[in-house]
């Protein structure tokens, strides 16, 4: 008997017109912890016309997004490039490469993404310390060596930009502190590169990660890479196979590489894309962007504070790319994202984990962060909170 299609799941009507119709989204303004706006160039180089992921002019654009992401993140790592996958796909990846089971990890757990950190690299058999600090804190120097004296790990791995806390861990001497204790350092940088001073070299960083969706102005999809030396030598050590095919960076490498040998079809078009945002990152240059984003950032602040709100995150630690405001006192914060969202076509982020329904998370991340931007989201928050019954105590 021959299958026929089922009239049950049919999607067209009497006049054989499909009842689904074409995508049409609303123009939101993404100010929360991402995904941000792209960057309508980026959009723009989305929509080319496709080429194979052997052709010689593809290759060549590949060669220049290592260049390009290079210069972002401030590394002459050879092992630079995207993975085909969101930003979780690279952290996954940075820890599948140097784990083997029963190595020593040692995490800095100070938000969301430490524990999921944590989840990723016990799934890979490695025996997991976790270094916990407060929400929106940060961890010292002495605290991290105290934990690298005791625990004596193969890998410390540390957020860079904690999305879920708006705190920025300072990785000056970190670096220096792991080739003393012969350990690798894994810095997730995703909502830090292009946003914030990032020198992985310079730190000593051996392993980093990044999205597309937050300071480089690129739909969520494809996420920058990065292995240096000392994490090669323990991946070409390893007594087992890295124990993820899709992300094993010897295989990826001889893509990535001069062999050019097919691995997985790259995403084409986000590829473009995310070559496109790295282009206008290095057009722009680094340090007017950090300085656009700090100065941008600071207006936010200022706004904020003249309003009568509070920032979560003591100013010394505070992330330009990301603030954690609290919610006043009497005030539902939901009812804020939601009104934002209905009558401004505005979205911040709500809190996580240990700071759910303390603090909105705003995001000026990339092609977002722009003094207009600040100046909307300020005025639509004073609406907002005026309609709820707030006074400021400014007042
Ligand atoms: C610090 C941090 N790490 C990792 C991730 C995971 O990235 P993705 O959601 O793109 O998988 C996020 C996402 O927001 C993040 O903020």
């Amino acid at each position: 008997m021959t299958a026929t299609v089922s009239s049950a799941l049919s999607l067209v009507d009497d006049q054989h017109r499909v009842q689904v119709s074409q995508v049409n989204m609303p123009p939101r303004l993404l100010l929360g912890p991402g995904p941000s706006n792209a960057h309508p160039l980026v959009l723009q180089s989305l929509a080319l016309r496709q080429v194979g992921h052997l052709d010689p002019s593809f290759l060549a654009l590949m060669d220049e997004t290592q260049t390009l992401l290079r210069y972002a993140w401030q590394t002459h790592n050879r092992l630079t490039y995207p993975i085909s996958g969101t930003g979780s796909a690279a952290m996954e990846a940075t820890f599948a490469n140097v784990i083997e089971p029963g190595d020593v990890v040692v995490i800095g757990v100070m938000g969301y993404f430490g524990h999921r950190m944590v989840d990723m690299a016990g799934r890979y058999g490695a025996e997991v310390r976790s270094l916990h600090q407060d929400w929106g804190k940060v961890f010292s120097l002495e605290t991290l060596r105290d934990a690298l004296e005791t625990h004596r790990p193969s890998v410390l791995a540390l957020v860079h930009a904690e999305t879920s806390t708006g705190a920025r861990q300072p990785l000056e001497g970190v670096g220096e502190l792991c080739r003393e204790y012969d350990c690798l350092l894994l810095v997730d940088t995703v909502t830090s590169l292009g946003g914030v001073p990032l020198f992985l070299d310079e730190w000593g960083v051996d392993l980093a990660y990044s999205c597309s969706q937050k300071g480089l102005s690129c739909p969520p999809g494809i996420s920058p890479f990065t292995l240096g030396p000392r994490a090669e030598e323990k991946l070409q050590a390893r007594h087992t196979k890295v124990a993820n095919w899709y992300l094993d960076a010897s295989l990826l490498a001889k893509y990535w590489g001069s062999d050019r040998t097919y691995h997985h079809t790259a995403p084409i078009n986000m590829t473009y894309a995310l070559h496109e945002s790295l282009r206008l990152i290095a057009d722009e240059g680094l340090d007017a962007r950090w300085a656009r984003h700090q100065a941008n950032a600071e207006l936010l602040w200022e706004g904020l504070e003249a309003m009568g709100l509070a920032c979560h995150v003591v100013r010394d630690y505070r992330l330009p790319t990301l603030t954690t405001v609290c919610i006043p006192e009497g005030i539902d914060g939901k009812a804020v994202t939601r009104r934002l969202l209905q009558d401004y076509n505005i979205e911040i982020g709500g809190g996580l984990g240990d700071l759910a329904g303390k603090v909105w998370r705003v995001g000026l991340m990339g092609f977002n962060s722009r003094p207009e931007n600040v100046l909307l989201l300020l005025t639509a928050l004073e609406q907002v909170l005026s309609d709820l019954g707030w006074t400021s105590p400014r007042l």
